[in-house]
């Protein structure tokens, strides 16, 4: 009786995992086979609609998907904070890709007040793919009580306010067309509360329970939501791997750069409604979900821990 009880348990938590992990690739499988024999390979401009907005498009993994888009005949809009840089990235993508491109100077960390600025700036585009990817981190790990209010303040409003915010905004016309592309970028650091990233990925697991809901609210109007999950990728918010030399650390070195995870991500959209971005990051997901959130706390918790007394000038107390 405990035998077979047990062997239920077992093949019960099995399934619940594979349907947890294996869904992705078996998705993307899927749709990619559909694409390749019913020949329905249609532009993403043509399915979605000719604009893509991303919002922190001028650097790291928004930059990625920005080129991506263009290079697959999006016309793009770039959100950023500084104008030279967003200028320059925008002539890059014009240059090689040969498409319209648009920059909006804008500052999610000033919360209400900019949103009345996007509205009439992206209103009058038909915006087939929205890319909201603004986001921001402390700079090393660190305890709540020692980061600047401010800091806290532009965590909120980047990481969620900038997303909710322009959802809101974007969301009526792309119902009205009846298609359009949301993808919301999350992080692995959603899967379990991270301590000295606190705010962080408490922001993480916001991004993904919003995707997650807003597919579900928009799935009847023929508007589809990506939640796109990335482990670490190398950029200017993961800096501080690079050792003190300024030589890149052991870690640094396994972290994927943003071309091959956007190669990964750019095949997913339209085919998986979540992903991690990358197939490696798939498997590390895949490795911390067979744990209980109880336990994945535990593991983030030593983790984070060692980053502190290794990153800061401050030295970890345990319990
Ligand atoms: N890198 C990773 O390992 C990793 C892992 C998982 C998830 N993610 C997520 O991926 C997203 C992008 O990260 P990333 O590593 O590519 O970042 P990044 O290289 O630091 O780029 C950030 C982008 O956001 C813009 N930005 C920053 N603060 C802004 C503000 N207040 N208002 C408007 N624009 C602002 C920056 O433009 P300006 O120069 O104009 O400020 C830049 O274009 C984030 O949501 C992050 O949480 C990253």
């Amino acid at each position: 009786m405990l035998c077979s009880l047990l062997t239920f348990f077992g093949l019960y938590s099995l399934a619940c995992w594979l349907y947890e992990n294996i869904r992705t690739p078996v998705l993307l499988v899927v749709n990619g086979i559909q694409e390749l024999i019913h020949g329905n390979r249609r532009s993403l401009s043509q399915k979605y609609g000719p604009w893509a907005v991303i919002t922190g498009g001028s650097d790291g993994i928004g930059k990625g998907y920005a080129n991506f888009l263009a290079g697959q005949g999006m016309k793009v809009a770039l959100v950023a904070r500084n104008e030279v840089k967003l200028k320059k990235v925008a002539e890059e993508i014009r240059n090689k890709h040969g498409v319209e491109t648009k920059v909006v100077v804008a500052d999610f960390s000033k919360g209400e007040s900019i949103f009345d600025h996007l509205e009439r700036e992206l209103i009058s585009l038909d915006i087939g793919i929205l890319v909201n990817n603004v986001g921001v981190i402390n700079e090393k790990p660190v305890r709540l009580e020692r980061m600047e209010k401010r800091l806290l303040w532009d965590l909120i409003n980047v990481n969620m306010g900038a997303a909710t915010l322009l959802c809101r905004i974007l969301i009526p016309s792309m119902k009205q067309r009846k298609r359009g592309l949301i993808i919301n970028i999350s992080s692995l650091a959603s899967l379990a509360a991270t301590p000295y990233l606190t705010v962080y990925a408490a922001t993480k697991a916001y991004m993904t329970s919003f995707s997650d809901g807003l597919r579900e609210e928009l799935r009847p109007f023929g508007v589809e939501c990506q939640t796109v999950s990335p482990g670490y990728v190398r950029t200017s918010m993961t800096e501080y791997f690079a050792s003190a030399e300024g030589e890149p650390s052991e870690l640094s070195k396994r972290v994927i750069s943003v071309s091959d995870m956007i190669r990964y991500a750019g095949f997913t959209i339209s085919k998986a409604d979540t992903t991690t971005g990358h197939w490696l990051h798939g498997i590390q997901t895949g490795i911390l979900k067979a744990f209980p959130p109880s336990l994945r706390l535990k593991i983030f918790s030593k983790l984070y821990t060692q980053l502190l007394a290794e990153y800061s000038d401050e030295k970890p107390k345990t319990s």
